[in-house]
């Protein structure tokens, strides 16, 4: 007898659960944690990503496309003013984009990603880079490498790294931000296991989480559970 399509379904996420080291995440998330998978185009082109056949360069592209749609509600609240134009058929009063340029932060390497689909969408923001890599054994982030642009404090800052799994290259990446004075600092990411949104929520609770979706876990290597695999050797093609 064949299995009906929702028992496997559920035998398909009770056996994903399993992979995932046991953990009792503090749940209550608070107003500035934001997942986003409840847009279909979001959850639709995470799938795509999630996929082990899809290749380098749609991995890339679908990278950006999400970041994009994750762009356009984590950039809601960005100031705007309004001035004069001429449409062909008479003056109106548009908006524009004000106040200080925007920052984007990519962690490299894989949040370089993202950076592309933030410049597409600001073209006028400035890109600082933090180069940090999580030791495959101890999951601890070391950081190699930390440029922004100049007047960053004052500047409203969002941090992009695809993947939040134990949170520890986040956590490592805000704090950095923060000793250089920056004080508005939003944080996008694609997948996000429980364990990194409470700890940057319980360590930097002034800062908005934007989500694409969130998982389950993590496993016993630190990867998120169904996550995506090694999100820098998937855009960069290194695996
Ligand atoms: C990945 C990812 C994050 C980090 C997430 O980077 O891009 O920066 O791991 O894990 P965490 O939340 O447990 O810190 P990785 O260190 O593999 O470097 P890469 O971007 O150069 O591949
Ligand atoms: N970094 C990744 O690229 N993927 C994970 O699942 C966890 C950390």
């Amino acid at each position: 007898m064949t299995k009906s399509k929702k028992e496997e379904f559920k035998e398909t996420l009770k056996q994903e659960q399993s992979l995932c080291k046991p953990y009792q995440s503090i749940k209550a998330k608070t107003h500035n944690v934001h997942v986003l998978s409840w847009h279909p185009l979001i959850a639709h082109k995470i799938t795509e990503m999630r996929k082990k056949e899809t290749d380098s360069s749609t991995f890339r592209k679908l990278t950006e496309e999400v970041t994009t749609l994750i762009c356009c509600e984590a950039m809601q609240h960005l100031e705007t003013e309004e001035y004069i134009i001429e449409t062909p058929i008479c003056r109106t009063v548009g908006k524009r984009i004000a106040g200080k340029k925007l920052v984007a932060v990519p962690i490299m390497r894989a949040g370089m990603g993202m950076e592309d689909a933030v410049k597409m969408v600001v073209p006028k923001s400035r890109t600082g880079h933090i180069g940090l890599y999580r030791d495959e054994e101890t999951l601890e982030p070391h950081e190699y490498f930390c440029k922004l642009p100049k007047g960053a404090e004052e500047r409203q800052i969002f941090v992009l790294d695809p993947m939040l799994a134990t949170g520890g290259s986040a956590d490592a990446a805000i704090t950095l931000l923060k000793k250089r004075g920056c004080t508005k600092i939003s944080f996008m990411c694609i997948i996000a296991a429980p364990q990194g949104i409470d700890r940057l929520q319980i360590n930097h609770p002034d800062v908005e989480l934007w989500i694409g979706c969130q998982d389950k876990g993590l496993n016993e290597n630190g990867y998120i559970v169904p996550g995506l695999g090694d999100a820098g050797d998937r855009i960069f093609g290194t695996k």
